[in-house]
């Protein structure tokens, strides 16, 4: 008998529960096939909750959560809610609040894929980026003065803490290692104008590579490693940087590797609880109508599987995608892939099941 592993499910908004159903048909396949068990618990949570009840993530279900192996998200976010309510009440609490300290975002294009980048292949786009996932401008420091005058005054501060940083810089070195490709680690940062914040990352960064003397290290500022995603992708191997430059490196990450349809995420507390999800977003114009890519919700699925200790479920799942772009799915957007989202999701069980 294999493993049990429980599994907090948040279908969540807008495609969420059309892609998180693929994806659980996909998990479903593997873990049959291999032997262990997946227990999945079904959250109500997202825009539909909230102008039902009120409540975005009542304390009682972010205890439960806590309880969990892994959790499986869909998206949040509802055009009907105010920008801001959901995504700091639901997503960024249970970041917070769960410690998930990192923002694991691999940057890889498959073959077969196209990307916007001329001249780069599957050799040149294939790297990983380490967000640091709690602090940072997004630790909602600051406040407001005079709301609403001419004197209006709005100060958002950016928190970057000696453990913070020294944790996620430690993982992402771990994380080079383990990985073992070109054994290289960046560091995404702005060291000549955000003089406090990367000073510390700095700092701590070629302090802690001291104890990885078999990884190369390097600084690029946030504006040249945009350039270089572009100009050069195959010069990175993995990135770690803060939460802000992260959330955008990784949007044009997601671009250069065929779009928002395979581009997946981590949130990752290493010794805790973990909640993986596509990084795409709800897209609300696609929603209920077959046509969303449930690709990234897929190799989402398979990264949580790496996590829960069930890696050869992850490279089946990821081998089969690999297949599916290369042979059969035409592009990776809504609506032009030349078959529907359960088709896509059909098709990977299929070559799960080889
Ligand atoms: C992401 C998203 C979130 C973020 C939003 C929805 C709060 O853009 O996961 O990258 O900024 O982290
Ligand atoms: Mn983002």
């Amino acid at each position: 008998m294999g493993k049990v592993h429980n599994i907090a499910v948040i279908p969540g908004d807008g495609t969420g529960p059309e892609v998180v159903a693929e994806g659980i048909k996909v998990l479903n396949a593997v873990s049959k096939k291999l032997g262990f068990t997946l227990k999945y618990n079904e959250y109500d949570l997202g825009g539909e909750r909230y102008m039902r009840t009120g409540e975005t993530l009542p304390d009682s279900i972010l205890t439960e959560l806590k309880q969990y192996d892994a959790i499986y998200l869909g998206a949040i976010g509802h055009p009907d809610v105010k920008p801001g309510i959901l995504e700091k009440e639901i997503l960024l609490r249970t970041r917070f609040e769960l410690d998930q300290y990192i923002n694991l975002r691999p940057v890889k294009l498959y073959e077969g894929v196209e990307t916007p980048l001329k001249n780069k292949g599957p050799e040149e786009i294939d790297f990983v980026v380490v967000r640091e996932n709690t602090e940072g401008l997004y630790a909602g420091a600051g406040g407001v003065l005079k709301k609403g005058t001419k004197d209006e005054v709005a100060i958002q501060e950016s928190i970057n803490t000696r453990k913070g940083v020294e944790r996620c810089i430690r993982f992402a070195f771990e994380y080079t290692q383990k990985r073992n490709k070109d054994r290289k680690l960046t560091l995404c940062g702005k060291t000549n104008v955000l003089t406090y914040a990367f000073n510390l990352w700095e700092r701590t960064f070629y302090e802690v590579a001291k104890e990885y003397p078999d990884i190369k290290t390097e600084y690029v500022h946030v504006d040249a490693t945009c350039m270089w995603m572009v100009k050069n992708p195959e010069w990175f191997d993995v990135i770690v940087t803060d939460n802000m430059f992260g959330d955008i490196i990784t949007d044009l990450g997601a671009m250069i590797q065929g779009g928002m349809g395979i581009a997946c995420g981590g949130n990752i507390n290493p010794t805790g609880v973990s909640m993986f999800e596509p990084i795409g977003g709800s897209a609300p114009k696609y929603t209920g109508k077959n046509v969303i890519n449930p690709l990234a919700a897929i190799l989402a699925g398979a990264m949580m599987l790496e996590f829960i200790n069930e890696k050869k479920g992850a490279d089946i799942i990821e081998k089969a995608v690999q297949k599916a772009v290369k042979e059969k799915i035409k592009s990776l957007d809504a609506g032009k892939m030349g078959m529907g989202t359960k088709e896509v999701g059909d098709l990977i069980v299929k070559y799960v099941n080889k």
